[in-house]
C-alpha cells in the first residue's frame, strides 16, 4: 500500500511529486506529505487527508521560496498499518536531528524494539508509525561513525529491519540525492537516475519510459544514471487513468466490461509449458474479489478437467503447510500483481517444488517475477478499488484455463467445447445488454437503500457471485453484506431476517437471491419462499423469460440466458451496479472507499 515518490533533477520536483502522488492514490490516502532538500537542509509539509489536502496546505504555504525552489524531494500517500492517519503519523518521518527524512512502504515488523532501544538511548519519537524508527536507526549509525556517507549509513540499518520495506531516503548531508531500496514492497526507478516510485503512472506523468523494477536489497541512489540493471521500456497509455466522462472510475470500468470479455477469451494456454499431464493437484490462491474469481475456477477445473482443486485464502495458505510436490500446480490470481499475501503464497510453493501460474492484469508487477508462467488478464489499468473489470476477466481466463486442461487431459468432447465457446463468445454483447438496463437495476436496488443488512443467497456458481456481490457492496457503501449458500440459511442465518418485515414493507431485510437456470432452481425457488415466509424483500436475479419467479416477487432483475458455467460473469453486473448505485446514494466516494487501498503491499 501507500505511494512513494522520490526526484532529483533540474526542475522544481515539488510539482513533480505531487502530480506523481496524485496517480498512485489509489494505493493509500488517508494522509500525505512531501519533504524536499535543499543546501538549506530539509523542509517537510504532512498532512491528514488526501493529496487535495496537502496541495491546499502547501498553497498556503506559497510564499516559502523553498518549497519552489528545491529540485530534490520525496513524497507519500499513505494507508496507515500503525497509527491513526493523523497529521504527526503521515510520512516523511524524521528523527531528532532532522538529518534524515524517509518514506515508508510496509510493515516495520521488529519496529517495537527498535523503538524501545532507540528511546532507551535518548531518541524522542513523535509519531505512533512503525517507519519512524528508520530515521531514527539512521541518525543513531550517523552519531556512531560520522564519517560514513549515505548510503554506507543505509546499508548499516538494513540489517536491523524485519518485514517488508521500500524506502526512499533525504540525506541533509548529501544534496541533491535520494537514496531508495525495497524488500517484499515494490519500487520502481527511473533509469535516468532522476525519479523513484511505487508504481509506474508516477513515472510515466512525469515523461519516464525506461526503467529498471528495483530488485530488493539493492540500494541505489537517485541524482546518477542507474547501471548493472535489465532496464525496461514502458510504453503504457495514461489516457486509461482518466474518467472519459463517467462520474467515478468504478462506473466507467463497469462499462468496459463487454470489451474486457472479449479481450479475456482471447487467451490460448496451448503455448505454455503446463505439463498438463504431469499435474495431480491443483491449488488456486488468491485474495479478495480474486479468491472468489479462484472459486468459479474451482469448479470449473475440478468439474471439467476432473483434477482435486483446492481454492485457498492466499493468507491462510502461507501458513497452512499445504501438501505440494512438483505435481501440484499453483494458480496464484492477482489484479495488482502486488498482493503481499498472494506473492508470499506463490513463494512458498515455488520453495516446494510446485508449479506456480500467475493470472494478472499488471505486466512487470511482482507476482510476474515470482511465477513460472504468467498470463495476462488484460483487462486494462482497473483503478477503483472494487474490482470490477478485472473479475471478469478474471473468471473468463480460468474458464479458458479450465476447458484447456480438460481437453488436454482428452476428457472434453469437441461438441461440448465447441457449445461453451459459442456461449462464451455471446457474453460481450451479453454485458452490454445488461449495462443499457441500468436504470431498471438501479431502481430495483432501490429496495435495499437504508436497509441495515443485506443477505445474499444463491447455490452453486449462483453462491460465489453472491460472495462477490457482498463484498462489492460492503466495500463500497459500508453497508452490511452477508453472503450464504442458500440451502445454509435454515441453519442459522436465516434468524437475521428482521420479523419488522412482515408488517413495515419498506424497512423488511433486503435479500438478493441468485436464481438462474441452473440444476438447483426449484430448490432455490424454496429457498426464496423461506425468507418471505419470514418477512424478507427478495430482490432476484434470475434467466430472461422465468414469469414464474415474478409471480414471487416484484422486484426482479432478469439476466440474458448462458450456460451455468458463465453465469457468474452476467450475474456479477447487476450486483456491481446495485452496489455502486448504493454507494453513491450514501454520499461515498465509490473508487476510494474508506480504510482500503486498491494495492495491498502488506501482509
Ligand atoms: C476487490 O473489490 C477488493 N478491492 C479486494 O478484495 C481485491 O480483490 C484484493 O485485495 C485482491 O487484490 P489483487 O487481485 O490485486 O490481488
Ligand atoms: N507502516 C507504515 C505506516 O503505517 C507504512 C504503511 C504502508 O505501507 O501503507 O505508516
Amino acid at each position: 500500500m501507500c505511494g512513494i515518490v522520490a526526484y532529483t533533477g533540474a526542475n522544481s520536483a515539488l510539482p513533480v511529486l505531487i502530480s506523481g502522488l496524485k496517480r498512485l492514490e489509489y494505493r493509500g490516502y488517508d494522509s500525505a506529505g512531501v519533504s524536499l532538500l535543499d543546501d538549506d537542509g530539509i523542509v517537510t509539509v504532512k498532512t491528514a487527508g488526501k493529496v487535495s489536502d496537502l496541495e491546499k496546505e502547501l498553497a498556503d504555504l506559497s510564499e516559502d521560496i523553498r518549497l519552489t525552489s528545491a529540485t530534490c524531494g520525496i513524497a507519500h500517500t499513505r494507508w496507515a498499518t500503525h497509527g491513526t492517519p493523523c497529521t504527526a503519523n503521515a510520512h516523511p518521518h524524521s528523527g531528532c536531528k532532522g538529518r534524515f527524512a524517509i518514506v515508508h512502504n510496509g510493515i516495520i515488523e521488529n519496529y517495537l524494539a527498535l523503538r524501545q532501544a532507540l528511546e532507551d538511548q535518548g531518541h524522542h519519537f513523535r509519531s505512533d508509525t512503525d517507519s519512524e524508527v528508520v530515521a531514527h536507526l539512521l541518525e543513531q549509525a550517523a552519531g556512531l561513525d560520522p564519517n560514513a556517507d549515505s548510503a554506507a549509513l543505509v546499508k548499516t540499518i538494513l540489517p536491523k529491519l524485519q518485514g517488508s520495506y521500500a524506502l526512499a531516503i533525504l540525506d541533509r548531508d548529501s544534496a541533491g540525492r535520494v537514496f531508495c531500496v525495497c524488500h517484499d514492497s515494490p519500487l520502481v526507478v527511473a533509469a535516468d537516475g532522476s525519479m523513484a516510485a511505487s508504481d509506474l503512472p508516477a513515472l510515466i506523468c512525469a515523461g519516464v519510459n525506461e526503467v529498471v523494477y528495483l530488485p530488493d536489497d539493492q540500494l541505489v541512489g537517485l541524482g546518477r544514471p542507474l547501471t548493472g540493471f535489465t532496464i525496461k521500456r514502458i510504453d503504457t497509455d495514461l489516457t486509461e487513468a482518466e474518467h472519459s466522462g463517467f462520474p467515478d472510475f468504478m462506473l466507467k470500468e463497469i462499462y468496459e466490461q463487454p470489451a474486457v470479455a472479449k479481450y479475456a477469451m482471447r487467451n490460448d494456454f496451448s503455448n505454455l509449458d503446463l505439463n498438463t499431464r504431469d499435474i495431480r493437484r491443483v491449488y488456486v490462491v488468491a485474495c479478495g474479489t480474486s479468491y472468489h474469481a479462484g472459486l468459479i475456477g474451482r469448479d470449473l477445473i475440478e468439474k471439467w478437467a476432473q483434477l482435486p482443486v483446492d481454492a485457498r485464502v492466499a493468507s491462510e495458505f502461507r501458513y497452512g503447510n499445504p501438501y505440494m510436490d512438483e505435481h501440484t500446480l499453483v494458480i496464484a490470481l492477482t489484479q495488482s500483481g502486488e498482493t503481499a499475501d498472494t506473492l508470499e503464497a506463490a513463494k512458498l510453493a515455488r520453495s516446494r517444488g510446485a508449479k506456480v501460474l500467475a493470472l494478472t492484469n499488471v505486466l512487470g508487477s511482482r507476482i510476474t517475477q515470482v511465477a513460472d508462467i504468467v498470463v495476462n488478464i488484460q483487462a486494462s489499468l482497473e483503478i477503483a478499488v472494487a474490482a470490477t473489470k478485472s473479475y471478469v476477466a478474471q473468471v473468463i481466463v480460468l474458464t479458458k484455463l479450465a476447458l484447456y486442461l480438460a481437453c488436454a487431459r482428452g476428457l472434453l468432447t469437441p461438441a461440448h467445447l465447441t457449445n461453451i465457446e459459442a456461449q462464451m463468445a455471446l457474453l460481450p454483447d451479453q454485458i452490454q445488454s445488461l449495462l443499457d438496463q441500468r436504470q431498471t437495476i438501479e431502481q430495483v436496488a432501490c429496495q435495499c437503500l437504508n436497509a441495515h443488512t443485506v443477505l445474499y443467497i444463491g447455490r452453486g456458481v449462483g453462491a460465489t457471485t453472491c460472495l462477490e456481490g457482498a463484498l462489492k457492496l460492503k466495500e463500497i457503501s459500508y453497508v452490511h453484506a452477508e453472503a450464504f449458500y442458500a440451502g445454509e440459511i435454515k441453519h442459522g442465518p436465516i434468524a437475521l431476517i428482521d420479523p419488522i418485515g412482515v408488517t413495515d414493507k419498506v424497512k423488511a431485510t433486503p435479500v438478493i437471491a441468485v436464481a438462474c437456470a441452473q440444476a438447483t432452481y426449484d430448490k432455490m425457488i424454496s429457498n426464496i419462499e423461506e425468507v418471505q415466509a419470514r418477512g424478507a424483500k427478495v430482490i432476484a436475479i434470475a434467466s430472461e423469460g422465468d414469469e414464474h419467479i415474478a409471480e414471487l416477487t416484484p422486484h426482479v432483475i432478469y439476466i440474458p440466458h448462458t450456460s451455468e458455467c458463465l453465469m457468474p460473469v452476467l450475474a456479477a453486473i447487476p450486483m456491481q451496479l446495485i452496489a455502486r448505485y448504493i454507494a453513491v446514494e450514501h454520499g461515498q466516494n465509490v473508487d476510494q472507499p474508506r480504510n482500503l487501498a486498491k494495492s495491498v503491499t502488506v501482509e
